[in-house]
């Protein structure tokens, strides 16, 4: 017997309306999601259930003339994965980037995540993912603040003022009632300059631009890292103030000090260790290493410098054992987050479940019945 199946489209204003900007709606489904990811909840691509996704690798040089070629921050990748719980969906987000999109009238990247039945393997929704992207990315810092930052917090650095760190500070700003200051550093000064006035008007707290990077960092009890890759970041040991949760979600380089005197907690190590890997089998590990963000740890790992990736404790496990997290305000914490499918998934699914409770979206016929299943 044929079947008729229908999944609900949500353009970017749908998802808007579903409460994608909502941080703490955001933070709560994040939190729900590492929980997941603490009890193994969860799959997401290659043998090792743990692959950040796979990408299309452009060439330097190609004699077909309209094949894209490698260029600033130019490529697709596509981040599978099955989440449990109540969730029970597998889905995918799937994205473009370049950075000439700007120029274009584009954002860098251009995402769509899509929900599926994970039996049938029809899909559910298909939805808009900027925001989605950048509210899930934001989130994570968000349950790490809620979690591991000193709960009289209130300064926060932001260092890198793009569109993710924006998503970052929301959510971290949500879960600090006491956060009175934010100073703001980017490479391009008319950039922090925004975002400081930015985080005036939308979160209400006292914005301050500056283009020396100690003075932002001085008196932070919160610093957020999502800068992008044009220059690196370069941080020192004496500039992180005691007390302080570093929340990383983009490249930072620290003195070697820095990294053995915090105390490390990862968004789940099971990525990290398939991150490692990876890079093992791609037969140039410095290379991989050099990509991602846990690349300078995973140094000092090899080196035994620090302890073993599975020694070590994720998000997950101190939500659910607080004795893993803060155990007193001097200690200075690094959270690393490298994004994860299952965050997308686990968004998705919720705006999607909002836009069907809410009426939101647009029905979209698949088939009324396959036309490979008529008789
Ligand atoms: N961990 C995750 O889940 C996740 C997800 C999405 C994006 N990211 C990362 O977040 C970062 C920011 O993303 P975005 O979309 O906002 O990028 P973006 O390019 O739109 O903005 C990044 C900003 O960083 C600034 N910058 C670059 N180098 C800097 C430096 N050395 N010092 C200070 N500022 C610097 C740029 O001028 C820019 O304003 C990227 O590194 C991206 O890869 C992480």
């Amino acid at each position: 017997m044929a079947r008729k199946t229908e999944f609900l489209y949500l353009s970017e204003e749908d998802t808007i309306q579903a409460g994608v900007l909502d941080a703490e709606k955001c933070v709560n489904n994040a939190e729900e999601v590492f929980k997941l990811l603490s009890v193994g909840d969860y799959l997401m691509g290659g043998a090792n259930h743990n692959s950040h996704g796979m990408g299309i690798v452009f060439p330097k040089e190609t004699p077909f003339p309209n094949m894209p070629v490698a260029g600033p921050d130019r490529r697709f990748v596509a981040m599978p994965a099955y989440l449990g719980g109540r969730f029970d969906v597998c889905g995918q987000k799937w994205y473009g980037s370049n950075a000439a999109n700007p120029s274009k009238g584009l954002p860098r990247s251009v995402l769509m995540v899509t929900i599926n039945n994970k039996d049938t393997g029809e899909p559910l929704a298909f939805m808009s993912a900027n925001l989605l992207s950048a509210a899930r990315t934001g989130a994570v810092p968000g349950v790490a603040a809620r979690h591991l930052a000193r709960k009289d917090s209130k300064v926060c650095a932001v260092l890198g003022c793009g569109p993710i760190n924006k998503s970052c500070f929301r959510s971290i700003a949500s879960q600090l009632p006491n956060l009175e200051t934010v100073y703001c550093y980017d490479l391009f000064e008319d950039k922090a300059a925004a975002f400081a006035a930015w985080a005036e008007k939308e979160c209400k707290i006292k914005g301050v631009a500056s283009a020396d990077l100690q003075t932002v960092m001085k008196d932070a009890d919160v610093v957020t890292v999502a800068a992008s890759r044009l220059k690196p970041l370069v941080l020192k040991d004496e500039w992180v103030k005691e007390g302080a949760t570093v929340l990383v979600t983009g490249p930072v380089q620290f003195d070697q000090s820095y990294w053995l005197d915090t105390k490390i907690i990862y968004d789940n190590i099971r990525l990290h260790e398939a991150y490692v890997q990876e890079a093992i089998e791609s037969g140039d590990k410095k290379a991989g290493y050099a990509s991602v963000i846990g690349g300078p740890i995973y140094t000092l790992i090899d080196q035994g410098r620090l302890p073993a990736l599975k020694e070590s404790v994720s998000m997950g496990d101190v939500i659910l054992d607080k004795g893993k997290g803060r155990t007193n305000n001097k200690e200075r914490i690094t959270f690393i987050a490298c994004g994860m499918a299952t965050f997308d998934v686990g968004l998705g699914y919720e705006l999607w479940d909002t836009a069907v409770k809410k009426g939101i979206g647009t029905k979209l016929l698949l088939w009324d019945e396959p036309y490979q299943m008529r008789e």
